[in-house]
């Protein structure tokens, strides 16, 4: 039997019941579909910080190139380690070492959720850029403490970071509905902001059937508020693109409905499958956690690993779970339910 090796990194707080959810659907449809995922898993974490004062290994990296895919929780426990430490340990490095740059985040409302708009229809596409710009760490500080203390952090745009997740974007938008909106703010931001726009018309003549728009990022957060119908794939920078997600998910309904997928596509490295959310200590151990965004992710895996029937089969478990009304509302259903009514219907 075909077995994918998954590498399992369950994290802080509700990254670990939401990575167990998921972990029980994608093995039902593992079984269901003829194949077998073979994971391993790490127990690292901020717990592991404070036990041995590193989130991974230091040969963490390397561990993970065996791996055919990473999944991942949700990293953080900020009333022990400080989150600049903990996400620049573990989540940021996995991201780069591999160049995962293309960062999916698929953005619908599903059957019988409502969401603070009630936005039916909702349907977009966010890549986010996963590897420079703001996120680049570029910088330092001087002075500490002081008066005269100065702290620079430098967005870093290159020409190959741009017109590579550009492309991405508009092969995305050819498998959809065929519209690009690069978003930037180059109004204000005059170097690397127009230098994105400049490539993003470089690059359209190249796909003549996809139209491309281009917004400033304020515009567009109350246009995907006000009239999301006329957005299909967004492509947009590394810290636009983690704003704009968490907006995205809340118009879905909440945090616990949007998927990720940090992929790497000449696929030398593992693509790494994460939900939106973080580990939400203010829920955590209380069995409330919607599993859905976690578990939407891990079909995202699924389809890279090449098993689209699966990946079709656990997405269509969800639409049912929602569709009868299972984990609609925060709060409605506990984890273990919302799990159970998707594990039920993909049997069904
Ligand atoms: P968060 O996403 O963890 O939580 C934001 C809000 O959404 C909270 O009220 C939380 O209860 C709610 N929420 C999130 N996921 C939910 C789910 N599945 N079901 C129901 N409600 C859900 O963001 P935060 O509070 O800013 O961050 C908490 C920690 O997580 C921090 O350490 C942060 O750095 C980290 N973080 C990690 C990731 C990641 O690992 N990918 C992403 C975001 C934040
Ligand atoms: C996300 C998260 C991360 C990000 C944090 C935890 C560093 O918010 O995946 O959206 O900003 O990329
Ligand atoms: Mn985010």
């Amino acid at each position: 039997m075909k077995a994918h090796k998954i590498a399992l990194i369950p994290g802080d707080g509700i990254g670990v019941d939401v990575t167990d959810a998921t972990m029980q659907v994608l093995n039902a449809a593992a079984a269901r579909f003829g194949f077998a995922l073979d994971a391993t898993r790490f127990d690292w974490s901020c717990e592991t910080y404070v036990a041995t004062g590193r989130m991974m290994p230091e040969n963490g990296i390397e561990t993970l190139r065996g791996f055919d895919a990473i999944y991942l929780g949700a990293v953080g426990w900020p009333a022990t380690v400080p989150d600049s430490v903990s996400l620049h340990g573990l989540l940021l490095p996995i991201r780069k070492a591999f160049d995962q740059y293309a960062n999916i985040r698929p953005h619908r409302v599903l059957p019988g959720v409502e969401g603070p708009l009630k936005a039916q229809g909702f349907d977009i596409l966010c890549i986010r850029e996963n590897t420079e710009g703001e996120y680049s760490g570029a910088g330092g500080r001087v002075h500490h403490g002081r008066d005269n203390e100065v702290a620079v952090e430098t967005a870093i745009f290159t020409r190959k970071g741009v017109e590579r997740i550009l492309r991405f974007g508009f092969e995305q938008a050819r498998a959809r509905r065929k519209h690009l909106t690069s978003v930037t703010k180059s109004n204000a931001q005059r170097h690397s902001m127009v230098f994105w726009d400049e490539v993003t018309q470089l690059l359209a003549p190249e796909y003549p059937d996809v139209t491309v728009s281009h917004m400033h990022i304020d515009a567009m957060a109350a246009k995907m508020v006000m009239a999301p119908q006329d957005l299909d794939v967004i492509v947009a920078s590394n810290l636009f693109g983690d704003i704009l997600t968490d907006l995205g998910a809340a118009i879905q309904g909440g945090l616990g409905f949007a998927a990720s997928a940090n992929i790497c596509p000449d696929r030398s490295g593992p693509s790494m499958f994460e939900p939106v959310h973080g580990s939400a200590p203010d829920i955590a151990g209380k069995n409330i956690a919607n599993p859905i965004a976690a578990i939407w992710s891990g079909a995202m895996m699924l389809e890279h690993l090449g098993e689209s029937a699966a990946a079709t089969a656990v997405l269509s478990a969800v639409q049912a779970a929602t569709g009868q009304g299972v984990g609609i509302r925060p709060g409605s259903h506990g984890t273990g339910q919302i799990t159970a009514a998707i594990l039920n219907a993909l049997e069904a």
